[in-house]
Order: C-alpha cells, then sequence, then structure tokens
C-alpha cells in the first residue's frame, strides 16, 4: 500500500496485456501455470487482459481466484450498428472488471486519439468498470524534452471526460498507465527516477483540476519493459502504484515475480 499525505492508500495493481497473443489452449495453460506460482493472498491486485476471444475461457478458469480480466480495448458505444466492435456491457457479461483503454499501439496503429480515449473512459466508467487509461510520449517527443507537455495533453483530455461525470466514486475509479512509447517492446526502461517525475506530474495535474482527495487515490501505473529485475525498484517510487506487463506477461513465471515485487 502505498500511502500519501491525506492518509489514503493505494493497493498496487499488476495488470498483464497479453496483446495479440494465445490461443484458448495457451490461454487456459498460462493461467493454470500463474494460478500455481501466485499466493492466495498477493499485496497487489492482479490482473490479466487475454484476447476478446479468450476471454469466456479465461473467465472459467478465473472463477474464485485473485486474479482480474481485463480487454484490451472496447466500443465507445454500448450497442447498435458497429460491426466488428466489442461494448463495455458485453465486457461486463464475460466477466471484465478492467478495460485497458488507449494503449500507444491503439494510437499509434489504429490512429485513436486523445478524443476518443477520453470518450472510452468514459463508456468504461458509465458501464460500471475500470479503465486503465494508457499515457506516454515517443522518443522523438522525449529526446525535444516535450515528455511532460505532451502527457499532461494526454492526461487532460482524461480529465476532461472525467469532469463530465457528476459522481465522484465513478471519477475516482480511473487508472492511468504512465508508458513511454521507445519503452514498450524494446527492452529499455525509464529509470525508476524518470518514471517517478512523470508519475508526480500527472498526480500534480490530476490535484490540481480534480482535487487531492481524488488525486491521492489514483493509482498510477507503470509500464514499458517492466521485467523481474526491475519491477520492485520502478514500484519502489512513492507514485508509482503498479505495473502494466506486456511481454513478461506471457511469462508465467516472469509474471508472477513482478507480482511478488509488489509485496
Ligand atoms: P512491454 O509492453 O512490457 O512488452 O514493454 C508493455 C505494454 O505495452 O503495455
Amino acid at each position: 500500500m502505498k500511502a500519501d499525505s491525506q492518509g489514503t492508500s493505494r493497493r498496487p495493481l499488476v495488470a498483464g496485456n497479453w496483446k495479440l497473443h494465445k490461443n484458448l489452449a495457451d490461454t487456459r495453460a498460462l493461467l493454470d501455470d500463474l494460478l500455481g506460482r501466485l499466493q492466495s493472498k498477493e499485496a497487489a491486485e492482479i490482473v490479466v487482459a487475454p484476447v476478446f476471444t479468450a476471454l469466456s475461457t479465461a473467465q472459467q478458469r478465473l472463477a474464485g481466484k485473485n486474479i482480474g480480466l481485463a480487454a484490451q480495448d472496447c466500443c465507445e458505444q454500448p450497442q447498435g450498428a458497429f460491426t466488428g466492435e466489442v461494448s463495455v456491457p458485453l465486457l461486463a457479461d464475460v466477466g471484465c472488471t478492467f478495460v485497458i483503454v488507449g494503449h500507444s499501439e491503439r494510437r499509434e496503429l489504429f490512429g485513436e486519439t486523445d478524443e476518443q480515449v477520453k470518450r472510452k473512459v468514459l463508456a468504461v466508467l458509465k458501464g460500471g468498470l475500470t479503465p486503465i487509461a494508457c499515457v506516454g510520449e515517443t522518443l522523438a517527443i522525449r529526446e525535444a524534452g516535450n515528455t511532460e507537455k505532451h502527457v499532461l495533453a494526454q492526461v487532460d483530455a482524461i480529465i476532461d471526460g472525467l469532469e463530465t461525470l457528476d459522481e465522484e466514486p465513478l471519477r475516482a475509479k480511473t487508472v492511468i498507465a504512465y508508458e513511454p512509447v521507445w519503452a514498450i517492446g524494446t527492452g529499455r526502461t525509464a529509470t525508476p527516477a524518470d518514471a517517478q517525475a512523470v508519475h508526480a506530474a500527472i498526480r500534480r495535474r490530476l490535484a490540481e483540476r480534480l482535487g487531492p482527495a481524488l488525486s491521492d487515490g489514483t493509482r498510477i501505473l507503470y509500464g514499458g519493459s517492466v521485467k523481474a529485475d526491475n519491477a520492485a525498484s520502478l514500484m519502489a517510487e512513492p507514485d508509482v502504484d503498479g505495473a502494466l506487463v506486456g511481454g513478461a506477461s506471457l511469462d508465467a513465471t516472469a509474471f508472477a515475480a513482478i507480482v511478488a515485487a509488489a509485496r
């Protein structure tokens, strides 16, 4: 638990983003392997995000276990003529409690904008699930010295959406994931100090616009080449409340070690 000036505590969250990997048989095998490696009570809340087609299979495997289910994306709309989309109510129906929104691969490869990310965050919250909203800068932006400006603009778009919600508890559920694009899948990780600096800036912005209570309670995850050997030092930073893990989440030993690093 991370305590803060207000005495609020934030339970660490470790989320595995499986991306476009693992068929049904592999999903069962990976979950069984992982369940065998976790303690029955972990300090961290644990979530995995398989592909859409494996969510139902994962739900059956995870019934009564301490691993939650996340989707990797969602439709902004609850239903209708939106061929190929999957809505938040349908994700809830299949047991998801979290949805990753605005991952850099969605933004870069599929052209998702800050506006769309904002609308998806709202759709997730209104559907009763928890968004993990991703933000992060490219290498060019970092090298130009514009990291904070870029990331905070992405955060501002999310806050613009949250401001339209009347219910404080609903707003406060959102999880932010800071994922520098240059660190994703590259083996390059932000140093704990660099990650902390951005996390602190995000938390300050949340405080300025939505108040200190919400800011103190919001979990901000780090993502980008998180591995068993760097997870503890990243999560030791005061504003790093867990990890969004890609590659290492496909390996039960590595993912269990990252979960253990949050103890
Ligand atoms: P990575 O991916 O851990 O493989 O760098 C992180 C992510 O894309 O969420």
